[in-house]
Order: structure tokens, then C-alpha cells, then sequence
């Protein structure tokens, strides 16, 4: 059969594709064709400027031919092997992911398929730890999509599923400062202060829970899709100070704020804290093939050290997408990508505000590294969003259709644009894509009363 013609792939894919997040009688894909660093075209084609590094996770670029080469070498070496056997790239990728993690602490490592099943193992492996069973997250997360992880996930995408998810979950509330409950009538408190109290508010939810049931504190470091909400000073080392005084595990789920995106190597590592697990994706491989881990201190993994660990999936440190984690590291390193994102991390935070006080429409905008967003809004005093909580609305519809017919690819959610670009983008690049940026929210400006 001769492979097919470009224009069998939209109607094939139609025919025979079940999408995930989508409804199906209203895809539209864009039928990708090829990708080079920060660009992509589709099979037409045309050009589109990455603004979303696919789906936040090609942190490196796209097409990079030292990973592609070392993916090739390995296929070559060993495909495949069964988990239960030792190989040259497991060694290598588990000893430098243990390297990078925070003070080199985290030397134990469990591969695994994605994020989703990283957070369900780090659940496992906690609760078996403590000998507890509840886990606290926050509303604004995502933490993946598979029964334990979407139960975890704060954000509305639990509910379609719910009642009948991994019980044990308790929610509570992020620092998120430009929409806080807490800070209503004292808009000007302090840094401190603000951290304080929604340590405070987790304290009494851990007290009201009763600490002796809970195994696990689990949360993004940064959050990512639900706001790139960048905790105040304090606030990590506070959770930090928390789950030992209770005896709680601390996983920090770094699979969208990992490898780099914040300035980084991980985003837990701007306040110093060492969580007792880590769970990471994405960035681990650059997407160039599907991997997560979760990275622990080596006391939890001693739980396991007489008992079986009952656990496990075919494809676990699967040697190709292990050669892919080494040679996205390695790149990262040879190219200095963790201190670049640094480095463009003010300049992006520039852009982002200059945004900001030309077009009425972007109520705030934040930024670590090139993790940043802008929060759309139609009334700055009572920053009513562009669309409403779990929603969308014609003008945040319009804005993205603007962008993408203008070659610029990014996310939007709900009220929110977020600017996630690979790590290799230039500012000259990072100017592009704000260009058309600038004209779009022109439609939203429209909108405010
Ligand atoms: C913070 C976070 N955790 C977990 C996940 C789930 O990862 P995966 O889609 O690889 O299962 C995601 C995915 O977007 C994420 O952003």
C-alpha cells in the first residue's frame, strides 16, 4: 500500500480517530506535518510559531537530530527489555535523573508511561509508606487523567467522572493572590502574610482531616494549566515545615513546571525544598517519546525493600524513550536551556506587561522563566473574566481562531492565554509571536465594559 496522500489524512482521521478532550463531532485538527525548533507546519505548509511547546512539553525544540540520533542508536542496541531486567540506559537515565533532582536527594526512580501514572504510583507509594490513606491537593490542578489522578486533579475535569474515582482525596485552596477569598478587603497584605494564611489553611484542613489519615500532600509546584499560579515567598518552605511536623509525604508534581520551564531545573528548586517525591513528564523526554518517573527519597523506597512492591506496566523504563531522556538532559546541559529560560524569563515579563497596560482586556499577567500567562478580563474592577469558570466564551473563541490563522499556536483556557514556547525560543521569536499577540486581544479590548 503506498502511504497516504496528504489529503487522505483529515477524512481517514474523521472516519476512524476517537480524539480525547474533544467532542467528537467538533474536532478540528490541524494536520501537522513537520517541526523545527520553535515552528511547526502543517501539511499545507504553513508556519506556525509554537507558543505552546505542543502540549507544554517539547522543552527542548522541535526536531532535534542528538535525540533523534540517540533514539535511532538504541533502537538499534535493544528495543526492548522486560522491567524486571537491568540495562545500560536504565542505569544511566535513573542515575541522572536522581543528579538533577533537588540536593541530589531523590535517588530512587520509578519510570513510568506519562505524568497520569506518575502521580498514581507516587499515591501508592506514599500510602504504603505512612500506612495512611487520604491525600491533599488543590482545586486549581491537573494531575492527569487516568482514575487515581483525575481523582487527585482539583479542576473540573474530575467531574464527568465522579462519583466513582480513587476515594481518599481532600481538596484544598491555592495561593493565588489576584482572585484570593481570604484577601478581599486587603488587596496590599504582605508577601509573608499571604503565604501565611493559606498555610494556615492548610494546617486547619490537615487538623480537621486528622493528620494520623493523611499519606500524601500532592501539587504542582507552579500550576500550570489552571493559572501559572508562582507561590509567594515562604509558601513551599511552609508546606515543607507542614508535612514534617505531621509526618506527611511531600510529592511535588513537577511534570509541566519541570526540566528547565521556570528557570530551573525544577520549580521546587527556587525555594530550596527538597519534597520526599517528585513526579515528572513531559520535559523529561521533550516529548520526543512517552516517559514519566517519580523520583524518591531513599527511605520510601525502603518500604519495599522485603515487600513486593505490587505494581507495574509492560512498557516501564522502556528503553527507547529511556535514550531520549538521556540525550534531552544531556542537550539541556550542552546548551545551557535551564539558565536561557532564566535568563528570557524577564524579558518574557516585559512583553507580558507591556501587554498588559496597552489593552484593557488583560486584568494581570505572570510569569517564572517561560511558564507565563495573561488573565483575561471585561471589568478591571470586578476583574469579571473574559469566560466564565470551566467556560468559553465568543471572544476567547475569536482570539484563538485570530492567532491561529495568524501562525501562532497556543493555549487558551477559559479567560486565560498562556505563553509556554520551547526553551530554545530567541526574544526576536518570543516578539513575533507577541506581535500578533497584540493585534488578538484588540478583539478582547472590545469586550470590556
Ligand atoms: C501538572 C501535571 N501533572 C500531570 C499531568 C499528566 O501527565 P500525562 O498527560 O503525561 O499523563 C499533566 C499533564 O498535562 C500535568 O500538567
Amino acid at each position: 500500500m503506498p502511504p497516504l496522500s496528504n489529503d487522505q489524512i483529515l477524512p481517514l482521521s474523521r472516519e476512524h480517530v476517537f480524539w480525547t478532550w474533544a467532542a467528537q463531532a467538533k474536532v478540528n485538527p490541524i494536520p501537522v506535518g513537520r517541526a523545527k525548533g520553535v515552528y511547526f507546519w502543517d501539511t499545507e505548509g504553513k508556519r506556525y510559531l509554537d507558543f505552546n511547546s505542543m502540549t507544554m512539553c517539547v522543552n527542548i525544540g522541535h526536531g532535534d537530530g542528538r535525540v533523534i540520533e540517540a533514539m535511532k542508536s538504541q533502537l538499534d542496541e535493544l528495543p526492548y527489555a522486560a522491567p524486571g531486567m537491568a540495562t545500560r540506559i536504565r542505569a544511566e537515565a535513573s542515575r541522572l535523573v536522581a543528579e538533577i533532582s533537588p540536593a541530589s536527594a531523590l535517588t530512587k526512580v520509578l519510570f513510568t508511561l506519562g505524568g497520569a501514572d506518575a502521580n498514581e504510583n507516587a499515591i501508592k507509594l506514599a500510602r504504603a509508606y505512612t500506612g495512611r490513606h487520604k491525600v491533599l491537593t488543590r482545586y486549581r490542578s491537573y494531575h492527569g487523567a487516568t482514575a487515581g489522578a483525575m481523582a487527585a486533579t482539583g479542576d473540573p475535569r474530575r467531574q464527568m467522572w465522579e462519583p466513582l474515582l480513587m476515594p481518599g482525596v481532600v481538596h484544598f485552596l491555592d495561593p493565588y493572590r489576584y482572585r484570593s477569598t481570604f484577601h478581599r478587603a486587603t488587596p496590599d497584605v504582605s508577601e509573608a502574610e499571604f503565604a501565611q494564611d493559606y498555610l494556615n489553611h492548610l494546617e486547619e484542613i490537615i487538623t480537621y482531616e486528622g493528620p494520623e489519615t493523611i499519606a500524601a500532600v500532592l501539587m504542582e509546584s507552579v500550576t500550570g494549566t489552571n493559572g501559572i499560579i508562582i507561590p509567594p515567598e515562604g509558601y513551599m518552605q511552609g508546606v515543607r515545615r507542614l508535612c514534617d511536623k505531621y509526618g506527611i509525604v511531600m510529592i511535588a508534581d513537577e511534570v509541566m513546571s519541570g526540566f528547565g520551564r521556570t528557570g530551573k531545573w525544577f520549580a521546587v528548586d527556587h525555594w530550596d525544598v527538597v519534597p520526599d517525591m517528585m513526579t515528572m513528564a513531559k520535559g523529561l523526554t521533550s516529548a520526543y517519546a512517552p516517559l514519566g518517573a517519580v523520583a524518591m527519597k531513599p527511605e520510601i523506597a525502603a518500604t519495599f525493600d522485603h515487600t513486593v512492591f505490587e505494581g507495574g506496566l509492560t512498557y516501564t523504563a522502556h528503553p527507547v524513550s529511556l535514550a531520549a531522556a538521556v540525550a534531552n538532559i544531556n542537550v539541556m546541559r550542552e546548551d545551557k536551556l535551564v539558565e536561557h529560560a532564566a535568563s528570557l524569563g524577564p524579558v518574557l515579563n516585559r512583553m507580558l506587561k507591556d501587554l498588559g497596560e496597552s489593552h484593557p482586556s488583560v486584568g494581570e499577567v505572570r510569569n517564572i522563566g517561560l511558564f507565563g500567562i495573561l488573565e483575561l478580563i471585561r471589568d478591571r474592577k470586578t476583574k469579571e473574566p473574559m469566560a466564565p469558570w470551566n467556560g468559553s466564551s465568543p471572544e476567547m473563541t475569536a482570539l484563538r481562531k485570530y492567532c491561529l490563522d495568524h501562525g501562532l499556536f497556543l493555549y487558551t483556557h477559559w479567560h486565560t492565554v498562556l505563553v509556554i514556547p520551547p526553551l530554545v525560543i530567541t526574544e526576536e521569536q518570543l516578539r513575533e509571536g507577541f506581535a500578533v499577540l497584540d493585534k488578538a486581544l484588540e478583539i478582547t479590548d472590545g469586550a470590556v465594559k
